[in-house]
């Protein structure tokens, strides 16, 4: 089963990695994903209540395993969870919170339950990086995805290293139906790979099954990530039946891009990201220096109009700023050459300034309460 990589020669996105342009309709056949389609977008705003978050309207989430078999459960009022999570390495850049931003609306419409992973784990098995690091990091992103406003009875945190007494008896289960060989392929390791990196996946793939556990009663999740987190749910799908649970199933969106138009914002690049606790100062700097589909001069800008398809500021404003009537306004004026990309840019930083500002606030707060989020407060 080769699933580690889409490569047509000229992108490749793995867990680890996204390198070239990526064309999201090929990675998406070469995974084995679904597109979704506009009937299950209407059935989704059907079922919330008459609207559509922004980043489906949009086709940021675009892609799917299983979705319709959630849908379903909604549609009967079956239970079912949500689950992600997050790899704890450094601060959290814009391109993390997309998915949690998604999981809070479905927290909110559908009232469900968000088990959510920090892998302070894996950060120390893959990464150079000091196991009290990786930890630390931990509670401190966790702060942020509390800042999102989720409610401690939503949202269930679960630290690897900390609380692995919820997940060691599922990951051995899983484990014992994982080769090698099938691990190896899937996420590209070699005979060096160090023996805990090939074990890790088998905790990602723990906390799918852990609300059946939990609940004692089927309880399949739905998964908000970036797409490239799939191979580790493709095996985990893979393996469900052998075990008695309910296939994980999972919705991805495509990736926030980095400043300078590479296709990934990621933190491997600090300076073309743009972090949650970047001051207002250099948050402005950033954004200032994107990369725009602007002309070279005002006056050629003013003249024949610039290209928000390939811009990296519009694309901001599609991920960030829920109002349509303005993100559309945005896209007109610069086509037509009535928008400047120093102006765009300026309104752009507004908003992000404003989000930024309200999470860093939160974060203040979410100190003093972030224990009634662990998952070892409400499950014993
Ligand atoms: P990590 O920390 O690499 O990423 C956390 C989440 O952020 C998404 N992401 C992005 N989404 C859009 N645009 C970007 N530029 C961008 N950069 C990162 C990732 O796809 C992911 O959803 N092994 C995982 C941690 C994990 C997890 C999970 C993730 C454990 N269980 C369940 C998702 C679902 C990791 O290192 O994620």
């Amino acid at each position: 089963m080769e699933t580690r990589t889409q490569d047509t020669a000229s992108f490749e996105v793995t867990p680890w990695e996204v390198r070239g342009k990526v064309d999201y309709r090929k990675l998406a056949e070469h995974f084995g994903v679904k597109l979704i389609t506009e009937s299950e977008l209407e059935q989704i705003r059907k079922l919330a209540g008459g609207e559509l978050h922004y980043l489906l309207r949009r086709g940021f989430f675009f892609a799917h395993r299983g979705l319709d078999s959630i849908l379903q459960r909604i549609e009967k009022g079956q239970r079912w969870a949500l689950y992600t999570g997050r790899g704890p390495s450094a601060d959290l850049h814009l391109g993390h919170i997309l998915p949690w931003m998604f999981a809070k609306w479905l927290c909110d419409r559908f009232g469900v339950e968000l088990f959510f992973e920090m892998t302070d784990d894996e950060k120390f098995l893959v990464r150079d990086l000091p196991l009290e690091e990786a930890n630390k990091y931990a509670y401190d992103n966790a702060l942020t995805l509390i800042a999102i406003g989720f409610k401690p009875e939503q949202l269930h945190l679960i630290i690897d290293t900390e609380d692995i007494k919820y997940l060691y008896r599922i990951a051995i289960r899983v484990a014992k139906c994982l080769t090698l060989s099938t691990v190896k392929h899937t996420f590209g390791f070699t005979d060096s790979t160090n023996v805990g990196a090939v074990f890790f996946p088998t905790l990602q793939i723990a906390v799918a099954f852990l609300p059946t556990e939990l609940y004692r009663e089927e309880t399949p999740v739905l998964i908000p990530a970036g797409i490239d987190q799939d191979p580790y749910f493709r095996l985990a799908r893979d393996v469900a039946d052998r075990l008695g649970y309910p296939k994980p199933c999972t919705i991805y969106c495509k990736f926030v891009p980095a400043l300078t138009g590479e296709e990934k914002m990621s933190s491997s690049r600090p300076e073309t990201a743009i972090y949650i606790l970047d001051d207002d100062k250099t948050v402005k700097k950033k954004i200032m220096n994107a990369l725009t589909g602007g002309q070279p001069t005002k006056e050629l800008q003013r003249k024949l109009g610039g290209n928000p398809d390939v811009c990296v500021v519009y694309r901001y404003f599609q991920a960030y700023v829920d109002d349509d009537s303005l993100v559309s306004k945005i896209y007109n004026d610069c086509k037509s050459g009535n928008l400047i990309c120093g102006e765009c840019k300026l309104i752009l930083y507004e908003h992000i300034v404003r989000l930024l500002q309200e999470l860093r606030e939160r974060r203040e707060k979410a100190k003093d309460v972030l224990e009634y989020y662990r998952i070892s407060t409400k499950f014993r």
